[in-house]
């Protein structure tokens, strides 16, 4: 097994190229199921997730072709209702095909997605959703049926007791796509992804209103095309540099991530004493010397992104007086705190919140990862902490960062990745 080795100390300094987006890419991989003409997708990240996501467009009978490491052409010219039960269940990601095949095929047999250690990951809102465009649903065992019916209905509303849902606002507008006349999606998500993935569906012919917005409209049953597309920069990557800069007392600038695409995590950074600016294509990052404790609240887009909270909540350890950090969308994401506490966090968890005293000094240790954010977490932990510090499990860490390590060390960090 790999093992990641940091020795704590080094301030961050210098350029950071982030990656395409993870989250981006997978909505964008499962939308070329739509259409009989082949696409090309830039900027796709070389992690796992993106790797079982195309393994699962092949066993739908997709060609799936790499024209470079993050360039890669799939044409779905003739493809079939049958996903592996243990491909599926591997990412979350994979639930957004279900919605290509419905408009594809008018059927799509689909599997319960595991949990994880963020918390349980249902998939309601979107079964309820495909009822309430008019498809029929039917589970037996892990196993769950989706097929088409005549009487489409052509209004929805997707909320959640916690805002939308991010995959299935685009299970959604994939279904409408299969259905004849304008569909319309009340209380859709907005994250800066869904926009990307409708930026690329017009690009193949869908028409679409609202792309971005909580009301959005698809007029179905167009003849759709190929295309190519370059995937938006990974806006959560971008977030975890943030913190990377901070916690070092570094400076740092990160480009390849579009403007304002990390809402009010920026905002709330900065109000805890950071100098975060971002101009067109690069955020920069001064040094910051102290910053204060905060109270924040995760939300969706635009709020305090909950893909941040790990690597945030890592950041205020270092911070002058306590925070306090709500986790609305996944109250379990604490997954991280343990191992945090045994580098000397003291943080305190009572329900969905987080109590992290601040100004505690960090010592490396062996430290366990539990899922995608806490990794990110603890290589952070580990670029202040004193001594060293040794991440285990870094297949979650794989899931969705690409060259991680590579790019912490050409901003000064002292750190290797080998086999323990
Ligand atoms: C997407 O997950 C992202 N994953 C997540 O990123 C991200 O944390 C999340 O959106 C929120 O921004 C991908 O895009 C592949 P949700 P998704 O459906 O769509 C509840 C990462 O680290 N809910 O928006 O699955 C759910 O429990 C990953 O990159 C239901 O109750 O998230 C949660 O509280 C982690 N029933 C909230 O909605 C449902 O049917 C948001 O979930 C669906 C969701």
């Amino acid at each position: 097994m790999e093992i990641a080795k940091i020795h704590g100390g080094n301030s961050l300094h210098g350029t950071v190229h982030v990656s395409g987006s993870k989250n981006s890419s997978l909505a964008i991989l499962a939308a070329t199921l739509l259409t009989s003409e082949p696409c090309i997708i830039d900027n796709v990240p070389d992690v796992s997730d993106i790797c079982v996501v195309l393994q699962l467009l092949q066993s739908v009978g997709a060609c799936v072709e790499y024209v470079t490491r993050n360039k890669i052409k799939i044409c779905a010219k003739h493809i079939n209702n049958s996903l592996p039960e243990d491909l599926f269940i591997k990412t979350r990601g994979a639930i957004s095909i279900a919605g290509a095949m419905l408009a594809r095929l008018g059927e799509a047999d689909i599997f319960m997605p595991g949990g994880c250690s963020i918390g349980s990951r249902p998939i309601d809102l979107h079964l309820a959703g495909f009822q309430k465009l008019g498809f029929n649903v039917s589970q037996k065992n892990n196993k769950i049926s989706i097929t088409s019916s005549k009487n489409h209905n052509k209004n929805i509303f997707l909320g959640s007791k916690s805002g939308s849902t991010v995959t299935g606002t685009i299970n959604m507008i994939f279904a409408s796509c299969g259905i004849p006349g304008n569909t319309t999606i009340d209380g859709a998500a907005c994250e800066p992804e869904i926009l990307d993935l409708c930026n690329f569906l017009e690009k193949i012919g869908v028409i679409l209103h609202g792309a971005g917005t909580p009301t959005v409209t698809v007029s179905g049953m167009q003849t759709l095309n190929g295309c190519e597309h370059k995937v938006i920069g990974d806006r959560i990557e971008a977030g975890t540099f943030i913190c990377a800069s901070l916690i070092t007392k570094g400076e740092i600038k990160i480009t390849g991530c579009e403007q304002n695409m990390l809402g009010s995590t920026i905002n709330f950074l900065n109000n805890a004493g950071a100098n975060i600016t971002e101009s067109k294509d690069c955020i920069h990052v001064e040094t910051c010397k102290q910053l204060n404790g905060v109270e924040a609240i995760t939300l969706p887009y635009p709020g305090f992104a909950t893909d941040v909270q790990a690597q945030v909540l890592t950041t205020l350890t270092q911070a002058h007086g306590q925070s306090e950090i709500t986790e609305i969308i996944y109250p379990k994401r604490f997954g991280h705190v343990s191992e945090l506490n045994k580098m000397g966090a003291n943080i305190q968890v009572h329900g969905a919140t987080a109590l992290i005293p601040g100004n505690t000094p960090l010592t490396g240790t062996d430290v366990f990862a539990s899922d995608l954010r806490a990794s990110a977490s603890l290589y952070l932990a580990g670029l202040v902490a004193r001594g060293t510090t040794i991440v285990h499990e870094l297949q979650h860490l794989d899931r969705g960062y690409d060259r991680f390590e590579q790019k912490l060390k050409l901003l000064g960090a002292d750190i290797e990745r080998t086999n323990q």
